[in-house]
């Protein structure tokens, strides 16, 4: 589609999907499976960071007051991962697989006409079990990836964003981010069985989020997008769960999660009432790429991989059953009203608007934004508040 340009009255093209994402259709499953990545078997993965670091030389503190508000919240909601969770709770992961399925069958069990004529069809209740298993150590090693993701964003953060207010709440965000990555990686090594590496499509949405030149979008990308997405998957996956330890780690991570949507857009909202239409395009389409690579990650292909299902059946099983597509769709709630809020579902005569309604994902515009989340301003660590 195009629009005129605000400053330079020329028109502008806001880019196609194919340029965008790399396909036309954004449910295009074996494009999506396609897509393996390359795992970096060295060890460790480079990407070169563009980002000016900025000094500012303006100390006054509380110049943005609700940042230094949520800074000083921040400050006294810390909490100790070895200490304030109960490691000595044993977990059995093929109970807890079969527990979560009797508890959540729309979600985790498999009906016979779905599964009719795929490998599936021969699998014992073994093999099931099996497949919950490595459902699980992807889970949360992708988890742990984005924790660590987020991490190197917010340090990123504390360089670049030219406000003192930002910059020190984005310190004790790095403080957070850290005891996250400490906790799914405990948890991933005492109590679940195995590793994954970083899935290729969130591989992908991060190396370019760390790797773009302009400090906005490092918020945009993490704070907005990968942030607001892990809240609403904590909070189902918390609402879920029947294991009591990984119930308490979520809700303990998501007090945190909060505060850090609600910083990103709190940071971002009247940035973005300067910029240009031209500018904004920018945003509007980083936006929309960070949510089909993010939607692509959930279709989960490492696990299928691992389980010997053909890419052929994968594809006949995600649309036998769309009401797997329904549950992920909610987990954009937190992403698109903040999306609202900062203008970018508006801008360019509605162009993201119209994506998150291809996407079915729009009725959630009208949910209140995270700067009204209660955990975001709550007082104390979720120790002390007994958070359940
Ligand atoms: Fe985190
Ligand atoms: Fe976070």
């Amino acid at each position: 589609m195009t629009t005129l340009d605000e400053n330079t009255g020329a028109e502008e093209e806001l880019r196609s999907n194919l340029e965008l994402i790399g396909r036309e259709n954004i449910d295009d499953l074996e494009a999506v499976l396609s897509f393996v990545g390359q795992y970096d078997v060295e060890g460790f993965h480079r990407v070169p960071d563009n980002c000016p670091a900025e000094f500012t030389w303006d100390y006054e503190k509380g110049s943005k007051p609700q940042l230094d508000r949520l800074y000083e919240k921040a400050k006294k909601a810390q909490w100790n991962g070895q200490t304030d969770l109960d490691w000595s709770i044993e977990v059995d992961q093929e109970r807890v697989v079969i527990a979560n399925a009797e508890a959540n069958p729309a979600q985790m069990q498999w009906d016979e006409a779905a599964i009719a004529g795929t490998a599936l069809e021969k699998w014992d209740d073994k093999r099931f079990i099996q497949f919950g298993i490595e459902n699980q150590n992807w889970l949360l090693s992708q988890f742990m990836h984005g924790e660590q993701g987020a991490l190197l964003c917010t340090a990123k953060i504390v360089e670049t964003v030219p406000w003192i207010d930002a910059k020190y709440y984005a310190a004790t965000q790095v403080m957070d981010e850290a005891r996250h990555v400490e906790v799914f990686s405990k948890y991933l090594d005492e109590k679940l069985s195995g590793h994954y590496p970083m899935n290729a499509h969130l591989g992908l949405l991060l190396d370019d989020i760390v790797g773009d030149a302009r400090w906005d979008m490092t918020y945009l990308g993490m704070q907005i997008m990968v942030e607001g997405l892990a809240l609403a998957a904590f909070g189902f996956i918390h609402a879920m769960t029947t294991e009591p330890l990984l119930k308490k780690l979520l809700r303990y991570v998501m007090a945190d999660e909060a505060r850090h949507v609600a910083f990103g857009v709190l940071s971002l909202q009247e940035y973005y009432k300067e910029l240009s239409a031209a500018e904004l395009r920018e945003r509007q389409e980083f936006a929309f790429e960070a949510a089909i690579r993010m939607k692509d990650r959930l279709v989960m292909q490492e696990v299928w991989e691992r389980m010997e299902v053909p890419t052929a059946d994968v594809i006949k099983l995600m649309q036998a059953a769309p009401e797997r597509d329904e549950f992920q769709i909610l987990l954009f709630s937190k992403i698109v009203p903040n999306l609202k809020k900062l203008g970018l579902l508006d801008a360019a005569d509605g162009w993201l608007r119209t994506k998150f309604t291809e996407m079915g994902a729009i009725a959630f515009e009208n949910l209140t934004d995270s700067t009204e989340d209660e955990d975001a301003f709550a007082d104390g660590s979720p120790a002390e508040r007994q958070v359940a």
